[in-house]
């Protein structure tokens, strides 16, 4: 690589082009006048390993990993950072020293997102979570590590189990979700009801406590129909597009240098590409 070069970075996924990464990283780094880039690469995950091989040779810095690469693109990794070997999942590639490393930086973006509205008191929280895919674990175990009681609610009661064992939660079937609602403080939608397009699942809030904090990992809309029935509620809402904006703050310290700064600009700018 050329001394001073700019610096490369990428996110690579399949399908790419809806993601918000791009403009993301593109906007801190003229707002921090860094001479660099961040592009999208669209990439069949049958050359996933060859491609990133490729952009590791070819002097870029590292990247982000989306769907469906997160989890294959671990094999890949000459290193894995722990938090990202207990999610089971890679969104963030460092190449560095000829070695390939991988975080997941899901659990800063959730737990930094939720951080205004948790009054430091995360340890005494009884936290709620809808859902028991990929997008669960790294929620889990980021309220896991922080101390709170964490109970994990899923149409697939199976999951919920085997979820909870793993990261000793506590589980409850789908129909029992409303018994919990009056005693939670946090509710976390990482199911994909609500999303653009996606099957719609009416909630029922009414016993919810009203001083709960109820946040969504969708953002597309950002106010989801379970974050409208949560705020009718009178409950405190937060919506997803904050976790991609903290989530990506550690992977653009790493790859250039700086701190970006997760902004209400930075919010507003990414909230008008959604329109
Ligand atoms: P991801 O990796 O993004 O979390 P996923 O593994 O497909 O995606 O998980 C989607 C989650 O949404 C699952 O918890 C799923 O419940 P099941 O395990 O029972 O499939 C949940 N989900 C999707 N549609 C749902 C619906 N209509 N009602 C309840 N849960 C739903």
């Amino acid at each position: 690589m050329k001394k001073n070069a700019a610096k490369k970075a990428f996110i690579i996924g399949h399908p790419i082009s809806h993601s918000l990464s791009p403009a993301m990283h593109g906007y801190w780094l003229e707002e921090l006048g860094i001479d660099g880039s961040y592009e999208a690469i669209n990439c069949p995950p049958e050359y996933l390993h060859k491609t990133v091989k490729k952009l590791a040779e070819t002097g870029y810095v590292g990247g982000n990993v989306t769907i469906p690469h997160k989890e294959k693109v671990m094999m890949i990794c000459d290193e894995i950072d722990e938090n990202a070997r207990k999610i089971g999942a890679v969104n963030t590639l460092v190449f560095e020293d000829k070695k390939i490393y991988g975080y997941n930086t899901d659990i800063i973006g959730f737990m930094e997102n939720i951080k205004p509205a948790s009054d430091k008191n995360i340890p005494h929280k009884n936290a709620l979570i809808l859902g028991a895919g990929g997008a669960a674990r790294s929620i889990i175990l980021g309220l896991k590590n922080s101390g709170a009681k964490v109970t994990i609610v899923n149409r697939t009661l199976e999951k919920a189990e085997k979820l909870a064992k793993e990261f000793g939660a506590e589980f409850i079937s789908w129909d029992k979700q409303k018994e919990l609602y009056p005693q939670i403080d946090l509710l976390v939608n990482t199911t994909s009801i609500g999303m653009k397009g996606e099957n719609n699942y009416k909630f029922d809030f009414s016993t919810l406590n009203k001083n709960a904090v109820v946040t969504d990992i969708v953002y597309t809309p950002l106010k989801t129909e379970f974050l409208k029935s949560a705020e009718n509620a009178g409950c405190r809402i937060i919506d997803g597009m904050g976790m991609l904006i903290h989530q990506g703050v550690p992977g653009f310290e790493k790859w250039f240098d700086a701190t970006p700064e997760p902004s209400q600009k930075l919010y507003d700018f990414l909230a008008a590409k959604l329109k």
